[in-house]
Formats: C-alpha cells, structure tokens, sequence
C-alpha cells in the first residue's frame, strides 16, 4: 500500500441516461438520472483507494450543501479530503448526456469556483507521500506546489494529466516522473498518430515516462527502457458508461507503478481496469472485480 495524493478537481456530476443523443430542438424522456460525485483527480483517488492505497485528494470544494455532499462522498469512499479548502462559489457542476446507443458522453460544464491555491499544499502533512498526482489546470500554481514537493521530499514520485491544452502547460513536463496525454491533447498538437506524438514528445523529455489514451484504439506508452508500446481496447469491449475511463486508467498505471511493476504490464492491467469502468456505470467495485480478474488469470 502506498500514500497517494490526487490534486485537482472534484465535481457533481448529473448524469442523464438517454437513449440516444437528442437532435436539435427536440424533446426527449431521459431513462435515468444520478447525481454523482466526479471530477478528474477525485475520480482517480476513488479508484486508488479501492486498489488498496491510502489516498487523499486535495482541490477547492465549495461551502454549499453539494459541497458538503460532495466531501461526504469522499470520506464514504476512504478518500481523506480534510485539507481541502472550503471556498465561497458553487459547486462545479457537470451536467452528462450518457448515450444507451453508443455508451458514450456529453458534457456541459458549470463552473464559478476558484482554482485550487499552492497555498492549500503548504498545509497538508507530506511525510511518506509516496505519489502525488496533478491534474493539470492553473499552471503556475501547480508549478509552485512542485517545485515545493521537489523542496520537502526529494523522493516523492509525482504524475501530471494533460487533458486539455492549456497555455504553459509543457513547462511542468520536465518536473515529473509521469506523464498522462489525451488524445484529445495530442491532436490539439497537431498528431494524428499516438505513436509518433509519443515519440516527438519522449525525444524532447527522455527520463519521463508517458501514456496516451486513443478511445477505440487503445493505450500507448513510452520509456527509456522499453520503448514506445502499445496495448490495444479489447476487441468485444461492452460500452455502459465512458464516463472516467480515463481517471480510472491513471489510477491503474500509478497502482502499478508505484508497487514496482514494468511499464508494459501497468499498460495491461491499467488498460483491461478502464475496459471494466467502461462495461459498468460509476466506479464503484472497480478493485474487487480487478482482484477477482487477476485471481482468475493467475
Ligand atoms: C470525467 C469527469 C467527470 C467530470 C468531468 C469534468 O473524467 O471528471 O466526472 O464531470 O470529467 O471535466
């Protein structure tokens, strides 16, 4: 078991189970709705902590009753969150279109919160943090709060997921271990190719190791050891429910690799975890049904 901590966002997310997408101008019945507790860095807390890790998520949570909901959550699902500052605002709200026909989402996104402040980090105790992981969003924040990471503990292994692109984004590149691409990232860069936007990108930072999710296609990861590898989607992939894949694969990559698995066989497991995510609604059970997969294989 190792101490995690996920820095980021935390969301409520309203899912709305449709049949299939509206057109323009229409009306429809949705099948279902669920309020549920999102956000990118705390989805990945979630699925750490029911891999076993002790993990802490730390991002503005906002002082209404959907915040305190939202902090409740947290605890229920073994998520430490008491140093996360308690901000005036709303509470970030996704409002998700989840297709029956495809499994696929669409997002709209509310959001009157203030970024999480380098501050916040100041006041959490960081000793023996094995891992901490970042989402990347206000940039020269999370600079601040690596470069004081790299100050208090040298060792601690640190891991940042570029969703979106965002101006400055590249200069924390060379301040982590890890490096977590979207393909809607790596075609904001002009790639049409996973395989060559890995390349380009380990060429200019080579002790960094980094993945690339690419929907239908599969992952695709680089190190110096190994080289560039690639682990394709499962071929008969149920599609319940896309929401978090991506959260859930970080999480399966940080699980392994900070329990000193090869990069080749964290892309395996992170890849057939996110397979699992997408064939269920939510995340939870997630961890058990991985143990219960990997007693079956072994
Ligand atoms: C999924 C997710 C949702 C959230 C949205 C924010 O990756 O984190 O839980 O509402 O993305 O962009």
């Amino acid at each position: 078991m190792a101490r995690i901590l996920c820095i980021g966002t935390v969301t409520l997310d309203i899912v709305n189970q449709v049949p299939c997408y509206p057109g323009d101008d229409e009306e429809m019945r949705i099948l279902s709705q669920q309020q549920r507790r999102g956000g990118n860095a705390a989805n990945t807390a979630t699925v750490l902590a029911q891999l076993g890790h002790q993990t802490e998520f730390l991002g503005n949570i906002a002082a209404d009753s959907a915040g305190n909901w939202i902090s409740q959550q947290l605890t229920r699902e073994q998520v430490g969150n008491q140093y996360c500052p308690r901000m005036d605002g709303t509470t970030p709200t996704s409002y998700i279109t989840l297709s029956q026909q495809t499994g696929t989402r669409s997002i709209l996104h509310f959001r009157d919160l203030p970024e999480l402040h380098s501050q916040a980090l100041t006041t959490l105790p960081l000793g023996n943090i094995d891992w901490v992981h970042f989402e990347a969003r206000n940039i020269d924040h999370i600079e601040t709060m690596m470069d004081y990471l790299q100050q208090q503990s040298g060792t601690t292994r640190i891991s940042l997921e570029v969703e979106k692109p965002r101006p400055h984004v590249e200069q924390l590149f060379s301040k982590v271990s890890y490096l977590f691409f979207s393909r809607h990232y790596a075609e904001s860069q002009g790639y049409t190719s996973p395989e060559l936007f890995l390349q380009d990108l380990h060429s200019r930072w080579p002790r960094t190791m980094m993945s690339c999710t690419w929907g239908e296609n599969g992952a695709y990861g680089i190190t110096q050891e190994q080289g560039l590898t690639h682990h394709p989607a499962l071929d008969d992939q149920t599609v319940i429910d896309t929401i978090g894949a991506g959260d859930t694969f970080n999480a399966g990559m940080i699980h392994q690799i900070v329990s000193g698995n090869h990069f080749t066989q964290a892309l395996d497991f992170a890849n057939a975890l996110a397979g699992m995510k997408i064939a269920q609604p939510g995340f939870s059970g997630l961890g058990e049904k991985m143990q219960h997969h990997l007693d079956k294989t072994a």
